[in-house]
């Protein structure tokens, strides 16, 4: 008699997670426009410009050289890392060892979710920031961990009340997740919050793992830091980046982890047994966008819109913080308006933004994107 096949049960570990909230709403976008209706995107953040030419035409130039066929160093290539600690030292004043300090990550996404691996033994915990990037919580839950969610509450400005973390929670932390500007609060961090982080890091030995994704989305002069400029902190974590938003790259999966080469080289390690790298011609094209400090680009975009539409509808509804600062360098001409949709804010700026990458006025040369025949250029320093 045949034997009856077998069946099989998803692994314990992926029956936990919820479902992926952004492949849900994608899910429910796809239902609603099936049925005719007209969809302000309100899901994951993803620029509506495209990537700028010379990012490009470096790709083309990269991809046609042999040598990056072959597998990619898998700690990515130094020429890349240097790019991104000459960046970090011209944005932030942040000096790194690209050798030691920077890694090359497929995408922000990749190092957060396996951050926990190298880190995380059963039974520890992970200190999580509710609401916040699905990721952390799922990476955690993966290595086993136990998620303790931080609430970010309105009366805290949206930063985590450290004081509030029972002290024997905080004992059995491996890991802290932050996020600022923050996903999807748009909160920025306000006083010496980060220096408490680095206290409490030392004082419970607890890893911070800063995801300053959206540092280059910000509005009207305010310039988001890294939390690698708080004294002590290179000593207590690392800080996740990424090309996506900031050079509209989310699809071309770039990214790179900075900060404790100790800490790093755990999440190398685990890269190396489960990756092979960035196909190199990617990094080279991302060394051309380290190149150029984007000014009136990310706010300018769709996602920057919705992120401000984000914080403002706050405002309009049961939620209230101030509206985030805006990366254009200028006021929102609509920020004022309440009823303004995200696609109303982007479609006017995309249209401002696309004709500044070619021709920009003398003294704001160095906000904007490059025409396709501008020369590569060193790092220069933000203008904000
Ligand atoms: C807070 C946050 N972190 C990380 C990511 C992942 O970005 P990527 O993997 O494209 O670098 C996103 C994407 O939307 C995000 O919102």
């Amino acid at each position: 008699m045949a034997e009856s096949p077998k069946t099989f049960e998803m692994a314990e570990r992926l029956r936990k997670l919820p479902p992926y909230l952004f492949a849900e709403i994608d899910k429910k976008k796809r239902e609603a426009r099936a049925r005719g209706a007209d969809l302000i995107d309100m899901g994951i953040g993803d620029p509506d410009l495209p990537t700028p030419p010379h990012i490009i035409e470096a790709l083309k130039r990269s991809a046609e050289n042999a040598a990056n066929h072959r597998y990619p160093d898998y700690e990515g290539l130094l020429s890349f890392r240097t790019a991104v600690a000459q960046w970090y030292k011209s944005r932030f004043g942040v000096t790194l060892n690209p050798e030691s300090e920077a890694l090359t990550l497929i995408g922000s996404k990749e190092g957060t979710a396996h951050m926990p691996l190298a880190w995380v033994n059963p039974g520890d915990v992970v200190l999580v920031p509710d609401p916040g990037y699905p990721v952390y919580a799922a990476g955690t839950w993966f290595a086993g961990g136990e998620v303790h969610f931080m609430p970010l509450l309105r009366k805290n400005g949206f930063l985590p009340d450290l004081d509030a973390i029972p002290a024997d929670v905080a004992r059995r932390a491996k890991l802290m997740y932050l996020n600022y500007p923050n996903n999807p609060t748009a909160a920025v961090v306000t006083g010496d919050f980060f220096a408490k982080v680095v206290e409490f890091a030392r004082k419970y030995g607890i890893i911070v793992c800063h995801d300053a994704m959206y540092s280059e989305l910000r509005f009207d002069g305010y310039i988001p830091s890294s939390f690698l400029e708080t004294p002590g902190a290179m000593e207590v974590g690392v800080e996740f980046h990424s090309l996506s938003k900031t050079y509209s790259m989310t699809g071309w999966r770039l990214g790179f982890c900075v900060g404790n080469a100790r800490y790093l080289s755990g999440l190398g390690k685990i890269k190396t047994n489960v990756d092979s790298g960035v196909f190199q011609a990617v990094q080279e094209a991302g060394i051309a966008a380290l190149r150029i400090f984007p000014r009136s680009t990310a706010a300018c975009t769709r996602s920057g819109a919705t992120w401000w539409w984000r914080g403002s509808s706050r405002s309009a509804g049961r939620w209230t913080c101030p509206r985030p600062p805006s990366s254009c360098g200028r006021p929102c001409p609509r920020a004022s308006t309440r009823a303004v949709s995200p696609r109303a804010c982007s479609t006017r700026w995309v249209a401002s933004s696309r004709r500044g990458w070619a021709s920009v006025p003398r003294a704001r040369a160095s906000t904007a994107w490059p025409s396709p025949s501008t020369p590569s250029v060193s790092p220069r320093p933000w203008s904000g």
